[in-house]
């Protein structure tokens, strides 16, 4: 008998789509399944003003694949020198979604991030007042704390102090990697949420370091011990609404993966519900897929539930390109390591 499963179309709440040639070559395959997405503002240089937000959703619109029914929902890159009155103009038009808080130095293009919270304390007032979330990227980047500890010493001393001192803002954990991260956020009654990506249901840092280093699993948050990546299924196929789906899919050329220091980010626009779908069904838990992909992410930001469906068949592996050709060079497709049985139609 013949598996299938209908979704409703799904919606990404964190993906990374670039900037010119890499956005025209990595946009279509986010666009072929998802109706929004939340896209980070980390370009070079960083969307910072509702201004820039405006013209990065212009150029992304100006590139949509012919018939495409996608909406980019936009965000901005906090700054200790932001705007508290842009950032509540560029809400008000309904430019941005959210706003992003990357710690100064912790990840890719986070230069002119934070490094003095109390420095945007202002902003975060404001935007708790107009109910503007907060997407966090929570890792310090105090040089002290081992690589595998910085999310787990981020909601210490950085997150929950932020909201106490804030306490209507509503905060997004971007991409938790850890039991700690996901208790957290079990911890708060209301405002608080998670996104897990794709790429942390499937690898645990062994896949990474042991037998070999493997860049194209390196990113950030770094992928943790095995009893997290189980935490983490655990959370994302238990229909708790406080967690759903950010694929943080982010594109970097082979020659930038496969390099003596090379950037961090796993490419997983391509297969990613080929993959969720294959993840709940191992958990038992199939009828909740509909609700982690496109339900509870749009509860939590208060946008209607997409239009349209999505119908998953099990059958035949499917075949899927290893890289993706772009402008600037191959991007490598992330690998699950394991063949992929659900169709997307
Ligand atoms: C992201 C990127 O490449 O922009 N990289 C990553 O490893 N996830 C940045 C980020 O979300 O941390
Ligand atoms: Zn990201």
């Amino acid at each position: 008998m013949t598996q299938t499963v209908i979704i409703p179309r799904p919606d990404d709440w964190h993906l990374h789509l670039r900037d010119g040639a890499m956005l025209r070559a990595v946009l279509p395959e986010t666009t072929r399944h998802f109706a929004r997405a939340l896209v980070m503002p980390n370009l070079v240089p960083p969307v910072v003003t509702g201004a820039q937000a405006a013209a990065y959703r212009d150029r992304i619109r100006a590139v949509l694949p012919v018939g495409a029914d996608f909406t980019p929902l936009m965000t901005l890159y906090l700054t200790e020198a932001s705007d508290a009155d842009d950032i509540a103009r560029a809400h008000a038009d309904g430019i941005i979604t959210a706003v992003k808080l990357y710690p100064a130095g912790a990840t890719t293009n986070s230069h002119s991030g934070v490094a003095n919270f109390d420095a945007v304390r202002p902003v975060l007032d404001r935007m708790a007042e107009i109910g503007l979330p907060l997407c966090v990227h929570g890792e310090v980047t105090d040089p002290a704390v081992d690589i595998f500890d910085r999310e787990a010493v981020f909601i210490d001393r950085v997150l929950d102090p932020i909201r106490r001192a804030t306490p209507g803002l509503r905060v997004v954990m971007e991409h938790i990697t850890t039991r700690n991260g996901a208790d957290y956020v079990r911890s708060a009654a209301t405002g608080l949420a998670a996104t897990i990506t794709t790429h942390h249901l499937i690898i645990n840092r062994n896949h990474i370091l042991a037998g070999g280093i493997r860049p194209h699993y390196y990113c950030l948050p770094v992928a943790k011990r095995e009893e997290h990546r189980l935490a983490l299924v655990t959370a994302a196929t238990s229909g708790d609404p406080r967690f759903f789906l950010g694929t943080d899919s982010a594109p970097h050329t082979d020659a930038n993966k496969e390099t003596a220091c090379g950037c961090a980010g796993c490419f997983t626009a391509t297969n990613t519900l080929s993959i969720l779908a294959q993840v709940f069904e191992d958990a038992g838990a199939l009828d909740r897929l509909a609700a982690y992909v496109a339900g509870h992410g749009a509860a939590f930001y208060g946008v209607p539930v997409n239009t349209g469906t999505l119908t998953l068949i099990k059958g035949e592996a499917v075949p899927y390109p290893a890289q993706i050709i772009t402008g600037e060079g191959p991007v490598t497709v992330f690998d699950p390591m394991m063949p992929l049985h659900w169709r997307v139609t």
